[in-house]
């Protein structure tokens, strides 16, 4: 069969990442790894998640356990977020929650909502890599926002318009950034909204990380600061996507999506169509465990990640060469480098791997153009104090060794 004949347009911007064949490599035991980005294992509350699964799996409830159930997500879940947006400043009702697939299927959704073939869809630069993966089925442009820009409306329209589109929503991963570990001041989200209200678009909230604050003060996510402006999130158009992922396990594929219930039921009809809803038993399990443990939970998860973030930062003042720089996360997972311009983060890992045995994922795949490739991200969620600093001892004589 020659497939290419049948595929839609879609596939040529559905492309397999020229990292990955690198990190395939990564499973070999002698490598340090920076590069998963995943949550430590050892954390994961698997006792807690044994028992509640045994409880959802015993007596009568078991049937349902089992059972197809509602596309907008299991009740008492839902509940129990509609809790938790109301403790970060977003009142809202179960109508204004969906449940997902873990968020990456929120992303998927509000894209295949609102991108039509060539709209400009408004993104970090660097941003989630996951995020253009699930964006680009849809066959979008990206334009660049900076959270900070004074770049005039008119302008976001002029570029979208010769792209041959509109700009159809912003992306901002708010809290602690996959991949710079950054997070969008106050001020910034405002003027996000200011934008948005301009160009009358809609801005998708990415909160994968926004529980995983170490120190500093948490900032009112762009939805909630939108509902002090406008009196109900039903009048909102920032849509909030939660996960489970990074609080509590990502294997269950839980996370949800919190907005305006106009834009929720339609993407209801969405989930209905593509797989029904979310696995029950997850849901159930779930909320299980939110509901017994959530806040002592993610209170370990703190302490354990603070430690090993302040450990990673040590380690680079002491091994990076001058000429390199990274930022300083307040939470989440991930500590992003800059190196000199003459370097490149792919050529950089290839050597790596071949000589010091370190890995990181390079940055170039982050920008939606392709550009930046003198950057590389590490995740510090899995490292132990000892493999931290003997991966950046190697990692800073690698660096200074390039021409
Ligand atoms: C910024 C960001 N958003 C969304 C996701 C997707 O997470 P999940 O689908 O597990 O909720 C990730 C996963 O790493 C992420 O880093």
């Amino acid at each position: 069969m020659e497939w290419n004949s049948v595929l839609a347009t879609r596939n040529a911007r559905m492309k397999a990442s020229e990292i990955r064949e690198l990190l395939k490599l990564l499973d070999q035991p002698d490598i340090i790894s920076f590069a998963g980005g995943i949550p430590d294992p050892a954390l994961f509350p698997t006792e807690a998640f044994r028992d509640a699964f045994s409880a959802a799996l015993t007596g009568p409830k078991a049937g349902a356990a089992l059972q197809y159930s509602v596309s907008e997500g299991y009740k008492p879940l839902r509940d129990w977020i509609v809790a938790e947006m109301g403790k970060i400043g977003v009142p809202c009702t179960a109508d204004n929650v969906l449940i997902t697939s873990g968020s990456q299927q929120a992303l998927d959704y509000l894209a295949k909502l609102m991108i039509s073939p060539n709209d400009t869809v408004l993104v970090g630069w660097p941003t989630y890599l996951g995020a253009l993966g699930a964006f680009n089925a849809y066959e979008p442009t990206y334009d660049r926002l900076d959270p900070n820009t004074n770049r005039p409306a008119a302008d976001f329209t002029a570029k979208a318009a010769a792209a041959g589109g509109r700009v159809k929503f912003a992306y901002l991963s708010v809290d602690f950034a996959n991949p710079t570990g950054e997070t969008i001041a106050r001020s910034a989200r405002e003027a996000v909204i200011d934008l948005a209200d301009e160009m009358n678009i809609a801005v998708v909230e990415d909160a994968a990380y926004q529980t995983l604050r170490y120190d500093g003060e948490a900032i009112p996510p762009i939805l909630a600061l939108e509902i002090a402006r406008k009196a109900d999130i039903e009048n909102c158009r920032t849509l909030y996507c939660g996960s489970f992922s990074k609080s509590l396990a990502p294997g269950l594929r839980v996370g949800w999506v919190c907005g305006a219930s106009e834009v929720i039921s339609r993407l209801v009809l969405m989930k209905q169509a593509a797989d029904l809803h979310s696995a029950t038993t997850n849901q159930i399990v779930t909320h299980h465990v939110a509901s017994t443990q959530f806040d002592a939970h993610v209170a370990k998860l703190r302490k354990t990640y603070q430690a090993r973030r302040d450990h990673l930062l040590k380690a680079l003042t002491r091994e990076m060469p001058e000429g390199v720089s990274w930022t300083k996360p307040e939470g989440g997972m991930f500590i992003w480098l800059t190196l000199p311009e003459r370097m490149d983060g792919a050529d950089l890992l290839a050597q790596s791997l071949q000589t010091e045995r370190v890995a990181f994922v390079p940055g170039r795949a982050f920008f939606a153009d392709g550009s930046n490739g003198n950057t590389l991200r590490l995740s510090f969620s899995c490292g132990d104090e000892a493999a931290i600093d003997e991966g950046m001892k190697r990692l800073g004589r690698l660096i200074a060794s390039q021409p």
